[in-house]
């Protein structure tokens, strides 16, 4: 487990408790959300960010949704339920994950039967736990399922954005996998992707490794073909935001360029995406919507301006990358090759 926790109910407060991840490594802080509003702004600013996260954030919205409705009557809680729902769908449109934590949630409220506002509420709480619970238990088994991947001895890797304990409740996916080699044993080595604009890989995945003891050297994202030329890079892992059914992937910008650099090289590039992640119901990556962001996380960093001030930006936050640039889809319930769309169905569907 992670010494702090990206996610946390707080039972005496009625409320969530996120690690301000906009602040790290500089200042480890906390943000209290205790109504929805204030949840759903979290993921707007990415105080909280990356799918699982996301999606887990989202359900303990509801529940501050629940406690936050002054009425004890079933109704009522129901229908302030219902309107967190739509406030928290509309915070960040491309990680599956939060429509899918929604959904399960009100889908696990449903399987239990409540007679009682206080039942309806601890309902949902317990739903809540028991994503959180279950998202680490998939990002374990999802690090077993990589080994079949692993070298020998030792293995370099690249990886892009950050993926681990912060970008979900514990442990991580791609991170996760790194992880999970380290402490088999093997000599690893990872580089890591800066991730702009937000530089989740220079701030927060750095961050992870170093408090996890494990090596690595911080690269720009556009030194990753230089990297492949000079070093033995084994494979590419990068996580997730949505995997649609034939295989595209949605993920951090900055993905695609990644694997078509090592698709150049020869390296393989896995895409690590618990099953929550994979959206059976969007074809391909086209019908995937990109979140664009403001334009000043790429126009100003820490504060200062590093363009012209007027300049026009483009700030798309995720791309996609085509199935055929991905070697294959890791799992909790094992590793998808090609062809995707029969190989990731038959996964889910275990
Ligand atoms: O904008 P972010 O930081 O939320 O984007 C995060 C990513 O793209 C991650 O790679 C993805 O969510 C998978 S996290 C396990």
């Amino acid at each position: 487990m992670a010494a702090y926790k990206t996610i946390e109910w707080l039972d005496a407060g009625k409320a969530v408790r996120l690690l301000d991840q906009s602040l790290l490594p500089r200042q480890v802080a906390y943000a209290t959300c205790s109504d929805v509003a204030g949840v759903a702004e979290a993921i707007r600013n990415m105080t909280v960010r990356g799918a699982p996260a996301i999606g887990v954030t989202a359900a303990y919205g509801l529940v501050v949704a629940a406690y936050r409705e002054s009425s004890d009557e079933i109704a009522d809680i129901h229908r302030a339920v219902q309107e967190a729902i739509e406030v928290l769908k509309a915070s960040r449109p491309t990680a599956v994950n939060l429509f899918w934590a929604l959904d399960e949630m009100v889908a696990g409220v449903n399987r239990i039967s409540v007679d009682s506002g206080e039942e309806y509420r601890n309902a949902l709480l317990s739903c809540a736990h028991q994503m959180a619970k279950d998202d680490i238990n998939i990002n374990r088994a999802l690090g077993q399922a990589a080994m079949e991947l692993m070298p020998a001895e030792k293995v370099t890797f690249i990886h892009h954005c950050n993926t681990g304990s912060l970008a979900t409740v514990d442990f991580g996916t791609a991170l996760g996998v790194i992880r999970t080699a380290h402490e088999a044993g093997l000599k690893v080595h990872v580089f890591v992707d800066e991730t702009r604009p937000r530089l989740q890989g220079a701030r927060l995945t750095c961050w992870e490794l170093e408090n996890q003891g494990i090596s690595h050297q911080l690269i720009v994202d556009g030194a990753s073909s230089q990297v492949m030329k000079t070093f033995a890079v084994d494979m590419c892992v990068v996580g997730v935001d949505r995997v649609a059914a034939n295989g595209d992937v949605a993920n951090k910008i900055g993905t695609c360029n990644l694997a078509i650099v090592a698709r150049a090289h020869g390296v393989p590039f896995y895409a690590c995406a618990p099953l929550s992640s994979v959206d059976l119901a969007t074809r391909s990556g086209t019908g995937i919507t990109i979140e664009e962001r403001d334009p000043a996380e790429v126009k100003i960093i820490n504060g200062g301006w590093v363009a012209p001030r007027d300049v026009e930006v483009y700030n798309p936050a995720f791309d996609i990358t085509p199935a055929e640039f991905i070697t294959a889809i890791v799992t909790e319930n094992g590793v998808a090759y090609p062809p995707f769309a029969e190989n990731l169905r038959r996964l889910k569907e275990q």
